[in-house]
């Protein structure tokens, strides 16, 4: 295990660490595989997945074929929206589990919010934590408005918002809202899915500690106070995207890094999945 990555205490009493790895886009099984052996040897023990990514099952075979002690692993998953609804919920959870050969996730999200099942999905999620099913459960791309109207008939609120965050959009008052309601922001597509590394702001930082732009990056959630999942398939990048524990930016750096914000997603728009009903 890399001791460096910290353990962060969720609201209900379970924790989580920083930084771990992201499973999008990954869907050959020796590519996922050979990509979740390095990022476990490299010190990464938290795994992101979805039912969206039709990845589960070959998530489950690695870490069967691999051996990797459960206790160790912080695996999670999250419902999509043709999944989402009461029944349809604790349904096709049950069917992830059996696909990642797993009693339990850690941690069990709401892919996106949609209008359609907006309580019904949470309520399902809420009995399967009740269940032993997931150990917690949080939301995704869940925007305050989203946080708020959840609140009215919620019996326990999410302890993580898995929200798009990169240094095109710091997400600063998001940020602000989910830390003073106990929730965790834990960052996807942290390196903006590559498209930021070429930031000349961030290469002359880069230079100036000898790292990378994408472990720049990286450091700049950490000292953001917020947890990041990088995705890579390569071994050298796994290994660089966990190396980011030897060094500080300094408070002009990361003024220089927020100031970056120019609003630009590489994901879609929360307010319109919720009014479509999908991922559109
Ligand atoms: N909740 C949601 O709605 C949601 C949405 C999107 C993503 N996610 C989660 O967040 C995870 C991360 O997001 P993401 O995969 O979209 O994007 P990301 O981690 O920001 O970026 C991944 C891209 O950057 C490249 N890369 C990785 N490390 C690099 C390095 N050190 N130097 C240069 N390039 C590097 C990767 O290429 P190679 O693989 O070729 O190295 C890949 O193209 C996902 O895998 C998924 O688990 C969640």
């Amino acid at each position: 295990m890399n001791n460096d990555v910290k353990q962060l205490l969720l609201a209900d009493g379970q924790s989580m660490p920083q930084e771990g790895f992201g499973l999008y886009k990954i869907t050959d099984q020796s590519t996922i595989t050979s990509a979740i052996k390095y990022a476990y040897d490299a010190g990464y023990r938290l795994f992101d997945t979805a039912q969206l990514y039709k990845n589960e099952a070959e998530v489950g075979n690695a870490l069967q074929e691999l051996g990797l002690p459960r206790e160790e692993l912080f695996i999670t998953t999250k419902v999509s929206e043709p999944n989402q609804g009461f029944k349809q919920t604790i349904d096709s959870v049950k069917d992830s589990l059996q696909k990642l050969k797993l009693d339990y996730v850690n941690l069990l999200l709401i892919h996106w919010p949609i209008e359609r099942a907006f309580f019904d999905t949470w309520a399902a999620l809420e009995e399967l934590k009740k269940e032993g099913l997931t150990r917690s459960i949080g939301v995704s791309n869940y925007q305050m408005i989203h946080l708020q109207y959840l609140a009215t008939q919620a019996h326990e609120m999410p302890v993580i918002n898995q929200i798009e965050r990169h240094p095109h959009l710091n997400q600063q008052p998001l940020l602000q809202y989910d830390k003073e309601h106990d929730i965790i922001t834990q960052a996807w597509s942290p390196l903006g899915r590559g498209t930021i590394l070429d930031n000349p702001t961030l290469n002359k930082i880069a230079a100036n500690h000898h790292k990378s732009a994408a472990q720049v990056v990286l450091r700049w959630h950490l000292q953001s106070g917020v947890a990041f999942i990088p995705k890579s398939v390569h071994e050298a990048r796994i290994k660089q995207n966990i190396n980011i524990y030897d060094f500080t930016l300094s408070d002009e750096e990361m003024t220089a890094i927020n100031n970056l914000n120019n609003f630009t997603r590489v994901g879609k728009e929360p307010a319109l999945v919720y009014e479509y009903n999908l991922k559109y």
